[in-house]
């Protein structure tokens, strides 16, 4: 009998441990999808001392997670007003360039508190069914936040669409200007490989780079490909600066933000008059992926989607060579307007 007892008591134990672990499990993986929502930046100390700048830990919280509920319009009236949430446009724009990591960035900045990223692109500026909408339906698709904290959104077709430096301007002629960029060969076959990505999976047939990037009456490279005209950043840069002075464009070296993305970190935090808050804690590197991916907190982190970093197709070297050749003295101009120098070949 006392058997019994002993083996039924075990039993139940057993089943109430089992409950608490479950319940335990459930607790991290609810607040792990939150995390995966919106990046979160560390809370505790790890940046050092706090300052007049410090977003309070209810900033935070709704970084996780609330704020991203209430984009996607579940926020009651009550909790806008509670928590004086606002739609902001933004303060600055990641303009470009397609395939220069501007996911990445994006991504990136948004470990700081006082940045909150609008997650999608919104094309508003490049797309004239979106322009004519209006400015409020643009303010509308931003997220909510705090309203000392600053909205980014990242829209890369902007740079190279003739009319969206001059509605930018009438939106905001002060607004802050990021442009990523990378070694404008590799960019242009980075871009062909996207295009050629979903061309594979609409089993559609698509032409090899180097029969798109030459063309073959002449030999000479083909300007009229888009791939090879989006990197001829200097031309796009000009026409933004009939409406900018280039001090409100900050260039972002894109390759060094694949190996070494801190420094450029801090560098667009400079630029944008932010209280550096992005530390080398945020960024750890993935050898699986092969890229550097955010750590929000001791649980918590995440990488790029597949999507960025794909494989490259093989180029002939001699057709590289050509495009390195042609894109040189483009590439000359670009670093005396923007002050900044690269070592591209
Ligand atoms: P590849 O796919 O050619 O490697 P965008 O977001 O503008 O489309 O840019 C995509 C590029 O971002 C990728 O190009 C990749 O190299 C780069 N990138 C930079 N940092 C990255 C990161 N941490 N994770 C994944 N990709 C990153």
């Amino acid at each position: 009998m006392l058997f019994k007892q002993q083996v039924l008591l075990r039993q139940k134990l057993f089943v109430l441990g089992s409950l608490a672990i479950g319940s335990l499990l459930y607790l991290v993986a609810r607040v792990g999808s939150l995390d995966r929502l919106q990046p979160l930046c560390p809370i505790d100390g790890r940046f050092g001392p706090r300052s007049q700048d410090e977003i309070p830990l209810r900033a935070l919280q709704f970084k996780r997670g609330l704020l991203h509920e209430f984009r996607k319009g579940n926020a009651t009236k009550e909790q806008i007003r509670l928590h004086n949430l606002v739609q902001q446009l933004p303060k600055a724009i990641i303009i470009g360039v397609r395939k220069g990591g501007t996911r990445a960035l994006l991504e990136m900045l948004n470990l700081h508190p006082s940045v909150v990223k609008a997650s999608q692109e919104i094309h508003f500026f490049d797309n004239d069914e979106n322009y004519a909408k209006g400015i409020e339906w643009y303010r509308k698709k931003m997220p909510f936040s705090y309203p000392h904290q600053i909205t980014i959104e990242k829209s890369p077709a902007y740079f190279i669409t003739e009319e969206v430096p001059e509605r930018i301007y009438k939106m905001n002629s002060s607004i802050k200007l990021l442009i990523i960029v990378r070694e404008p060969t590799t960019r242009a076959i980075s871009d062909y490989t996207q295009v050629l990505e979903g061309k594979e999976r609409k089993n559609k047939t698509y032409y090899k780079f180097e029969k798109l990037a030459i063309d073959p009456n002449t030999c000479e490279v083909n300007t009229k490909y888009k791939a090879v005209r989006t990197s001829i950043y200097t031309k796009h840069l000009e026409r933004w600066l009939k409406y900018f002075p280039i001090e409100q464009f900050h260039i972002v070296d894109g390759d060094r933000l694949i190996t070494e993305p801190l420094p450029e970190l801090q560098l667009v935090e400079k630029f944008l008059n932010l209280p550096p808050r992005i530390s080398q804690y945020n960024l750890y590197f993935n050898a699986t992926r092969g890229f550097y991916c955010l750590r929000f907190n001791i649980v918590f982190n995440k990488c790029l989607a597949g999507s960025k970093g794909r494989i490259h197709p093989e180029v002939d070297t001699s057709v590289i060579t050509k495009l390195r050749k042609f894109f040189h003295p483009f590439n000359q101009k670009f670093y005396q307007i923007t002050g900044r120098t690269f070592n591209w070949p």
